[in-house]
């Protein structure tokens, strides 16, 4: 009886311990996300996302990084290339050959990752004030508007933007801007993009880079 009690009040104490370790951290990553992540799925090793996103989901110059990004938001892009509503000639044959299953999971486990943020001060002074006032003359957004800075965005279909590399943020730009990534339904980034100068979109993948 009192072996029942003692066994049962231990087992409370270790649940209470476990709720209060696991209250202030994000879900831990799902094991079978990080299978696929690292080869196990459809497409096998060839396909094994770390290969080129980093063994943390870090990205480097073209290829985003992936740590953090929300799960709706990846799985989201993960059916855009597939559909070829973004088109790209690594990404659209690696997600055409997931199963729906594994882009659930595998998104689920990169949105667990820490997110890397590169974040130094950010150094260019016009960038910021575009990023964060926009351009009333132009009717041109701040992209504070809807990207949140210094935090967690984790709207489903609003990525985060701090700490993509700059070439990787370069390249979308440009390819909204030459309507080459038409998978925004309402063309918001489309008709942003295409407001902004190369000049403008080149500090404005700096500063992102940069962003804390
Ligand atoms: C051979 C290299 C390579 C492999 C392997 C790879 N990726 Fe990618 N991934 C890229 C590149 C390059 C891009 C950027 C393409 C573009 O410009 O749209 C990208 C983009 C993405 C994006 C879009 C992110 C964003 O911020 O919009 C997601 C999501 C993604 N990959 C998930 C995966 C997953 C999941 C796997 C493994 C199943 C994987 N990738 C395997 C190179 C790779
Ligand atoms: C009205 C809302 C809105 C505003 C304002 C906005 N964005 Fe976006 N942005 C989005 C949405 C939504 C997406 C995701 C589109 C998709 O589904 O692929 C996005 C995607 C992006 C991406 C792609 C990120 C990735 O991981 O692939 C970049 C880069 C970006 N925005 C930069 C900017 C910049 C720079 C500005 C300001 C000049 C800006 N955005 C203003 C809504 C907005």
């Amino acid at each position: 009886m009192w072996r029942a009690i003692i066994f049962l009040t231990t087992i409370g104490a270790a649940v209470s311990l476990l709720a209060a370790c696991n209250a202030p951290v994000a879900d831990p990553p799902t094991l079978a996300g990080e299978a696929v992540a690292f080869g196990a799925g459809a497409g096998g090793a060839r396909d094994a996302c770390f290969t080129c996103h980093g063994l943390k989901g870090e990205g480097d110059g073209p290829v985003p990084a992936l740590a953090g990004l929300s799960s709706g938001y990846m799985l989201k892009q993960l059916k855009d290339y597939a559909d070829q509503w973004r088109d790209d000639d690594i990404m659209t044959p690696i997600a055409a050959r997931l199963s729906d299953a594994d882009r659930i999971v595998v998104a689920d486990y990169y949105a667990g990752l820490p997110p890397l943020r590169k974040g130094a001060a950010p150094a260019d002074g016009s960038a910021a004030s575009l990023f964060i006032e926009g351009d009333p003359a132009r009717a041109l957004e701040p992209c504070a508007a809807c990207h949140v800075v210094g935090g967690k965005d984790f709207g489903i279909a609003t990525p985060i933007l701090a700490g993509q590399p700059a070439r990787y943020v370069r390249d979308q730009l440009l390819a909204w801007k030459e309507s080459r990534r038409r998978n925004d339904a309402r063309d918001v980034m489309g008709g942003i993009a295409r407001k902004l100068t190369p000049e403008e979109i080149d500090s404005l993948a700096r500063h992102i880079e940069a962003m804390p």
